[in-house]
């Protein structure tokens, strides 16, 4: 980890350029001012562990990020471009992917339907659209197979009959396939058994040593001080911490989450 000229930390090696940069952003939803004057810089091929309470603006701020909500004030850059146009196709065409835990899979479809959603691959019979199905079945086993599913799963099963592990792995794997550059996990672990979570936390390191920006939302701490490069911290939506992984413990940053940011050694900015 090195600091740059600016003050926040990003990882040895990487470029200089922040991949997403978020400067001095607000939202306020009605009279409710969830987050409040929040900059952060994202690098490419760091795992960024975003944490705080319930309510502190996490998912807000990931919102934001991947065009779903505009900010009320201050501005996101994308790779040096500011976002004016805020929509989640334009976050898509980025190659941002957000994966969030109750969305993103249709139950009652199968494993290969779900893999290729949205973007249904089709062949042409005397001029008319069909689904293709063999490329549906061949692409969906293959990734199913890397991404270490297990054996018995059946690309032609309804994706119900995976457990709540396999279904995160698999959105997973799919937000790898088709998009490239940042994955965000918002509470990715949630209802997951301790194997599972292991897995997930795995894929999430493997996929920021393929060089994607990994921001990964949680309210555990100690889970995401394990693997993570760097941790902020959110308190009612402002950011008080931004550290590099290894200049804090575990511990103390569970005393700021837990105390509020009065006992950080950093005292929060004061507006
Ligand atoms: N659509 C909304 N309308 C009004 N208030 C909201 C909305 N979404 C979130 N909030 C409020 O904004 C705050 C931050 O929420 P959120 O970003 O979901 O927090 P986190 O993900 O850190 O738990 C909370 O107080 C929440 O109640
Ligand atoms: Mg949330």
């Amino acid at each position: 980890m090195i600091t740059g000229s600016d003050g926040q930390s990003r990882p040895a090696g990487s470029p200089k350029k922040p991949l997403i940069s978020i400067k001095n952003v607000g939202l306020s939803y009605g009279n409710f001012q969830a987050l409040t004057d929040v900059s952060v810089d994202f690098y490419q091929g760091e795992l960024v562990g975003l944490v705080g309470d319930n309510g502190a603006g996490k998912t807000t701020l990931i919102r934001i990020i991947s065009g779903i909500i505009p900010p009320t004030s201050g501005e996101v850059y994308f790779d040096g471009e500011r976002i004016i146009k805020f929509h989640p196709k334009k976050a898509i065409d980025l190659g941002l992917e957000c994966i969030q835990q109750a969305i993103g899979l249709c139950d009652n479809l199968s494993v290969g339907r779900n893999y290729f959603l949205g973007r249904e691959p089709v062949r042409r019979i005397l001029g008319l659209p069909f689904l293709d199905k063999k490329k549906i079945r061949e692409a969906s086993a293959k990734v199913v197979h890397d991404f270490g599913l297990r054996d018995s799963v059946d690309v032609d099963d309804e994706i119900a009959l995976l457990s709540g592990g396999e279904k995160q792995t698999f959105k997973i794997a799919r937000a790898v396939t088709f998009r490239n550059r940042v994955i965000i996990m918002d509470e990715p672990t949630n209802h997951l058994s301790v194997r599972e979570r292991t897995r997930v936390n795995e894929l999430a390191v493997q996929l920021k040593q393929q060089g994607l920006l990994v921001i990964y939302i949680t309210h555990d701490i100690f889970q995401i001080h394990r693997i993570a490069d760097r941790i902020v911290i959110l308190e009612n939506g402002r950011k008080v911490t931004d550290v590099p992984r290894d200049a804090m413990s575990a511990e103390a940053l569970e005393g700021i989450i837990r105390d509020g940011s009065r006992t950080s050694t950093k005292e929060p900015k004061v507006s």
